[in-house]
């Protein structure tokens, strides 16, 4: 599954600035730009310490399956933060790779969730985790091929649809290729964005887990991603095991620091976009909250050490 090159430039019909991300909003809700700096995960241990020092974050990130119920307590804590801070959307049970068609209750639930707290993103995963009657926690990979782009692009269109607004794809973690693969990854991600006008998550993480699983080069998979509609970038940890030949297996954990590898990857990937808004993703054993604000720290310092103001053409 080695890169190749990206396929033409999509034409997305929403409004993207300087890697500020602006929607339409008919509420009241402050600060609906996501600027490009660091934001974290937004987790229960810490609502209250949030609310009550106002930390100095660019944006909190939560994941939509989590606020899907009605009121309770989430939802006030949701609602305090949303009001000192932009907001990012993050899904992972639309399975959008899945062979059967979109679950229309999820996605309205969906729409309701985007309603009330007019998040300034919405992505999903290149994934699926459904499958006839049945659900999985993990989220699965696809294959590569005509078939799956066709049915990948025709969800994300009812996603867009039914949102009225664009969403971001977001690269996956993989610990296998399928034989039946016709197209690279980010040949396949490129024509997604071609055929819908999606947006894009890179997830540096994800690329490095799944390049030292499939022993294909990082750098190259960053280079030739469409950069140019990249709007989010997730940073997180992995853990490292040995397969049964004493190889190298990598696995998304999310619970543990960004790997020093990975932050030689984002290093790379923002010198080539520019600064752009990114997630610390640190969803297992979630750490007390100066740990998390320095690894947002981190990466606010090496986005700004990076700020040479990259022309946005400079990454297309
Ligand atoms: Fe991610």
């Amino acid at each position: 599954m080695r890169p190749a090159g990206r396929a033409g430039d999509a034409r997305p019909a929403f409004h993207l600035t300087n890697r500020v991300v602006h929607m339409q909003s008919s509420g009241s809700l402050a600060n609906i730009s996501i600027p490009a700096r660091a934001g974290v995960g937004l987790k229960a241990e810490h609502y209250r310490l949030i609310l009550k020092t106002l930390p100095d974050i660019g944006f909190f990130e939560v994941h939509a399956e989590n606020y899907m119920g009605e009121g309770g307590a989430p939802h006030r804590y949701l609602t305090a933060v949303r009001e000192h801070y932009p907001l990012s959307l993050h899904g992972v049970g639309l399975s959008i790779g899945a062979d059967r068609p979109l679950d229309r209750n999820h996605l309205a639930r969906l729409k309701a969730l985007i309603d009330r707290y007019q998040p300034s993103l919405f992505s999903e995963h290149l994934a699926w985790s459904s499958h006839d009657t049945g659900f999985f926690n993990d989220l699965l990979p696809v294959p590569y091929t005509a078939e799956t782009l066709s049915r990948v692009a025709s969800h994300i269109e009812q996603v867009q649809d039914v949102l009225g607004r664009q969403m971001l794809l977001e690269n996956p973690s993989t610990y296998l290729a399928f034989s039946e693969s016709t197209y690279g990854e980010v040949d396949f991600i490129a024509e997604v964005v071609r055929r819908t006008g999606c947006g894009l998550l890179l997830d540096v993480n994800n690329v490095f887990v799944s390049s030292t699983n499939q022993l294909w080069d990082p750098i190259s998979y960053i280079d030739s991603y469409p950069l140019a509609h990249v709007q989010e970038i997730h940073l997180a940890g992995h853990a490292r095991e040995s397969d049964e030949n004493d190889r190298p297996l990598l696995i998304d954990t999310h619970d543990r620091p960004v790997d020093d590898i990975v932050w030689d990857l984002y290093a790379h990937s923002i010198g080539r976009i520019g600064p752009v808004p990114t997630l610390i993703e640190w969803d297992a054993d979630v750490p007390a909250w100066p740990i998390l604000a320095k690894e947002a720290a981190r990466a606010e310092l090496l986005m700004r050490s990076k700020d040479a103001a990259i022309p946005r053409a400079a990454a297309e």
